[in-house]
């Protein structure tokens, strides 16, 4: 259990647009931030973060949180979690307690398979460090390569020691479930034989954006082995090969500020250029590119460059890599390294300044890069030709942004001296075939399609358009809308007509939320929803206190349930106090505005309420036997009707006047 007080502290601490922006480049937009949304595939930004109201909302998929909902949501992190990667972030200190043997038990699968990550690779770089063993094998190896003990730590690199179950008695000593271990691919369990999977391999960590390990890549030390050289962690509750990128948590900042993201083959490719100075360097290690690892970038930068070892069966199958990044819309460049180095052995035996200028300067557009490659097949063979033009024109269509096509074409016609016109017309037979094709798919996979952001989207809702009044009937709107004016405008002042003790009729100034409340609870109202009572409570109680709660005491409240719901409130206002004037929606004051809005909304939920309750006598004298027992209820559905009548004709006066 995280204390209270801490996490208040942590709250507070939090600061929306920074923890966004660790994993969301954002860009300032008037008040607010704006970004690519992180929870759908997007190309126009439509997700915003609120500095002033701690919040983020996203225009396209609706989802909305304040800090710790965002890394629970972002991180798929459980809410402590959350809290304690915030508390980690913002140098806060949580008085954790040990784990008990049933607490570990009881932690889910994915959080075992989190610790169990982080508990071995931990072990991992303490046997590379400080055993004989990993000294003399694995760091020693590291240092031959040219690894410096800075990046060696900054990886996190280690060494699962050679015998058969070094790292798997250790961590079962240490209270690790077996269960897990084999999970997370550390432990091949067969039987009742099990055994390290990475024995006598120097371990390389794949980290997820925010640093935790999700596996790990284990290369082999001796040559002769059959042993394939690299090892990798099979797929996991936590490890999803397609999604992640090896160096995406080292590269992330470096790629926002160049804005430009280095792709590589390996892991030591990573770690070499880095190393060197280029720290914008992923890797898709071991898997060959996806769609899911090309938008991890896109969210950081719409510039790919990869690095290749110009060998030529991995430069035929980069074509496939090139055309999907095509096809999210991002720019692909390519460089080539010269026979015999990869970007690892060039980052070693070339200085910063060279390395640099050599990925800079060599970097091929891919139309360029493909035709140079295809083109030693070529030779005088004009069908050969012909279908090397097809080839390129195919990639050109994958690309979604018209001008960008056009730029590609014009260089296409001069490097292969075609007419330009016959490759537009090749380009627009593949795109309307492609169209064709889509529309058959069906437009259920689309229907989430980028959309502007409306102007009025953060009004409170009954100015949102031309929405029709509901009926006094609808008990849960009128609910909803009670709750909402509280928290929204609660510390405002209205000015409303009361009666005094004289019977008289005084204007008196109040605030919203003491004129709701004491009309509400005056009459003995509860809530039907139960996450709005607890709401009006919180507020009720502040207030009782002499205190008006804020708005972000609503949207930190560490009760989850009463922060989603003002966070889901508050994410569709645009401004708390709207200026009327400039909206141009009404001629009257906000004051009077507010005024009318909270009056009407009390008296129409009452009245809903008296509608409620007058059903329900209804049915109860329904079933009453005793004639007596239903005289009595017709009495007090009679007093109902009454006041129902009352309600009616104040709203009425008030809509009227
Ligand atoms: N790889 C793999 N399994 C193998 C070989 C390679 O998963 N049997 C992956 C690894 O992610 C590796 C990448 O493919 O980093 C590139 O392979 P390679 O160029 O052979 O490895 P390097 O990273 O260059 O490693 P080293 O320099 O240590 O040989
Ligand atoms: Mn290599």
């Amino acid at each position: 259990m995280i204390p209270k007080q801490t996490i208040d502290e942590i709250f507070d601490a939090a600061i929306i647009e920074d923890v966004v922006g660790e994993f969301v480049p954002l860009k300032k937009r008037g008040a607010n931030y704006l970004g690519n949304c992180p929870f759908h595939n997007e190309k126009t930004p439509s997700f915003t973060v609120s500095p002033a109201k701690g919040i983020y909302k996203c225009f396209g998929c609706g989802k909305a949180g304040n800090s710790v909902n965002f890394v629970m949501e972002h991180e798929h992190y459980s809410y402590p979690e959350a809290l304690r990667f915030l508390a980690g972030k913002y140098s806060i200190e949580i008085e954790e307690e040990e784990l008990t043997d049933d607490q570990k038990e009881a932690a889910d699968e994915r959080e075992s398979l989190y610790i169990v990550s982080n508990y071995a690779a931990n072990y991992f770089k303490k046997q590379l460090l400080e055993s004989n063993e990993g000294k003399a094998i694995g760091l020693s190896y590291f240092l031959e390569r040219g690894f410096r003990e800075d990046i060696i730590e900054k990886f996190q690199l280690g060494y699962n020691p050679d015998g058969w179950t070094a790292f798997t008695d250790e961590a079962e000593k240490a209270g690790h479930n077996l269960k897990y271990l084999d999970k997370s691919g550390l432990t091949i369990v067969k039987g009742d034989k099990k055994f390290d999977r990475f024995k006598g391999r120097v371990m390389f960590p794949i980290h997820n954006l925010s640093g935790r390990v999700l596996g790990f890549g284990g290369r082999i030390l001796k040559s002769t082995d059959k042993a394939a050289k690299y090892l990798n962690s099979p797929e996991s509750e936590i490890y999803h090969k397609s999604k992640v990128l090896y160096g995406i948590f080292t590269a992330k900042k470096a790629i926002t500020q160049e804005d430009i993201c280095y792709l590589v083959e390996g892991y030591t490719d990573v770690i070499s250029l880095y190393q060197s100075g280029v720290e914008n360097v992923v890797s898709s290690s071991g898997t060959s590119l996806t769609e899911g690892q090309i938008r991890l970038i896109r969210r950081f930068t719409p510039n790919i460059t990869i690095l290749y070892d110009g060998d030529a069966a991995g430069l035929k199958a980069s074509f496939r890599g090139i055309d999907m990044i095509l096809q999210e819309g991002m720019n692909v460049r390519v460089v080539l390294f010269p026979e015999g180095e990869d970007p690892d052995s060039y980052a070693k035996s070339h200085t910063t300044e060279e390395l640099k200028d050599y990925i800079t300067t060599k970097a091929q557009d891919f139309i360029r890069f493909k035709t140079s490659v295809l083109i030693k097949d070529v030779g005088n063979d004009p069908i050969k030709k012909a279908e090397l033009i097809k080839d390129i024109v195919a990639s050109i269509a994958i690309i979604p942004d018209q001008i960008k096509r056009s730029v590609y074409t014009k260089e296409c016609s001069s490097l292969l001296d075609i007419p330009e016109q016959a490759l537009i017309n090749e380009t627009n037979n593949i795109l309307r075939k492609n169209i064709a094709k889509q529309t058959k798919k069906s437009s259920s996979q689309f229907q989430h399609q980028e959309q502007e952001i409306p102007d009025d989207l953060f009004l409170p809702e009954e100015f949102q358009g031309q929405k029709e009044e509901k009926g006094s009937g609808d008990l849960q709107h009128w609910e909803k809308e009670i709750i909402r004016l509280l928290v929204s405008f609660g510390d405002q002042t209205i000015h409303v007509e009361l009666t005094n003790e004289q019977d008289e009729k005084v204007k008196e100034e109040v605030s919203a939320a003491v004129y709701m409340i004491d009309n509400i609870i005056g009459d003995g109202i509860f809530f039907e929803n139960k996450t709005y009572q607890k709401v009006f409570d919180f507020y009720n109680e502040k207030l009782k206190n002499d205190q008006l709660p804020s708005h972000q005491d609503f949207i930190n409240n560490t009760d989850q349930e009463i922060s989603q719901f003002v966070i889901g409130i508050f994410s569709t206002q645009h401004e708390l106090s709207p200026n009327w004037e400039k909206h141009k929606i009404f001629t009257i004051t906000e004051d009077q505005q507010l005024t009318l809005a909270v009056e009407r909304t009390t008296l129409s939920f009452k009245l809903s309420k008296v509608e409620v309750l007058i059903l329900e006598k209804q049915e109860e004298i329904k079933i009453e036997k005793s004639y007596d027992k239903q005289l009595e209820l017709m009495k007090e559905e009679k007093a109902f009707q009454k006041i129902k009548i009352q309600l009616a004709a104040k709203l009425g006066r008030i809509i009227l006047r």
